[in-house]
Order: C-alpha cells, then sequence, then structure tokens
C-alpha cells in the first residue's frame, strides 16, 4: 500500500476501508498477471511514473513477459498519446523491465549470394560451381540449407561428380558415403565428415557468411 493509503486509512479509516474494499472486490475474473498489465494500461494513460513503477515489476513476477509488458505501454497509446507512451518507454528501460534492442543484423556480400531458397530441392544434393570452391548445397526442410564444401574429405575429389542417393552422397573415387543432413560419414564409419561452409540466410536468399 502506497504512504498515502496508509495515511488515509489512519486518518479516514471509514472512507479508506470502502475505497480499499471496492479495489480487493471488485476485480475478480481476472488473473493477477492480467490485472497488473492492465494496470501498466491505466498508469500510462494517466502519466503516473510513481504507478508505473510499482505495477511493472508485479507483472513481472507475476509472469508477464517483457514482451507483454512493451504491448500494455503501446496499448495505452489511443488514449494517453506519443508523449507519454515514450515517457513509460523510458521509465520501463531504466528499470530494465522491456525487451532488449534486437542486434542489428550483419550485412550480406551480394557476390556471395548462392540463390534463392526455393532454388533448391528438399532433401536432395545440390551442386553449385563457385570461383572460390565446389560446393554442395543441401536444402534440410523448407526453411534451412546447409552448405558443404563438395571436397571429399577423404583424397579431395569431387563429390558433385559422386553418386546422389537423395539424403546421402557416395564418393566415386572409394565410395566414401556421407550423410547430407549431418554432414557426417557413414561409411567408413567414423572417418572424417563433410566440410560445412558458413552461410545466412536473408529475406529468403541464401548467402556465403
Ligand atoms: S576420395 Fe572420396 S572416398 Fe576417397
Amino acid at each position: 500500500m502506497s504512504k498515502a493509503l496508509t495515511y488515509l486509512a489512519k486518518t479516514r479509516p471509514e472512507a479508506a476501508t470502502h475505497l480499499l474494499g471496492f479495489y480487493k472486490h471488485s476485480v475478480q475474473a481476472l488473473d493477477e498477471k492480467t490485472r497488473h498489465l492492465i494496470q501498466i494500461v491505466t498508469k500510462v494513460t494517466v502519466g503516473t511514473e510513481r504507478g508505473l513503477r510499482q505495477y511493472a515489476p508485479k507483472a513481472l513476477k507475476a509472469g508477464a513477459s517483457r514482451e507483454e509488458i512493451l504491448d500494455a505501454v503501446l496499448m495505452a497509446f489511443p488514449a494517453a498519446g506519443l508523449n507519454k507512451v515514450l515517457d513509460a518507454i523510458d521509465i520501463l528501460r531504466d528499470m530494465d523491465l522491456l525487451p532488449e534492442v534486437p542486434d542489428a543484423a550483419p550485412a550480406v556480400n551480394p557476390e556471395k549470394r548462392l540463390g534463392r531458397l526455393e532454388e533448391f530441392p528438399i532433401q536432395k544434393m545440390h551442386c553449385l560451381q563457385r570461383p572460390e570452391a565446389n560446393l554442395i548445397i543441401f536444402r534440410s526442410s523448407p526453411e534451412t540449407a546447409v552448405v558443404y564444401s563438395a571436397r571429399c574429405p577423404h583424397s579431395k575429389a569431387n563429390l558433385c561428380k559422386g553418386t546422389d542417393h537423395g539424403t546421402t552422397v557416395e564418393c566415386r573415387v572409394h565410395n566414401w558415403i556421407f550423410d547430407l543432413n549431418s554432414g557426417q560419414c557413414m561409411e567408413p564409419p567414423g572417418s572424417p565428415g563433410l566440410e560445412r561452409i558458413p552461410s545466412v540466410l536473408r529475406d529468403g536468399e541464401l548467402y556465403l557468411a
């Protein structure tokens, strides 16, 4: 309870009892987290820093995420206006109660573009000749692809000329077999696997990292 309410409870006990009774009994169907999130909306709307500092930690403690707290602040916008919302964001950032600013995505080099993800068949070997090396691109799922050097780790033969078994490739020189999902050597077991080439997916395009 705030100091002011404690003061009122002592100096105007009847009025304070009714007031506190209203708060206690009027909200029964909402869970604690929801109540505190709504309190955040109201505190932003009326622009009370003290109320915000009181209820935002309570919301977090009741299980609200920082994303939900930010949503509550933004929900106040139609009634509160931009300035109160920005003030609230400053206060809550100061209290470390809002989500971290995501790191900016590293820039990609257009010259390292390998192609659109959809160009590569799912669960099937795809070979690309690049100036720096021959590559195997394996789209392991609709959303991801892995890139390997096509150089056989046994004796550097070009695996793009090997036998494509779908999710495995067999080197034509000494018949080592590699799993394209993991890059591991399946035959002979325990032998070195494929060299993984770092890559990055950006807006549906695959690039060398
Ligand atoms: S060079 Fe590929 S298995 Fe020997």
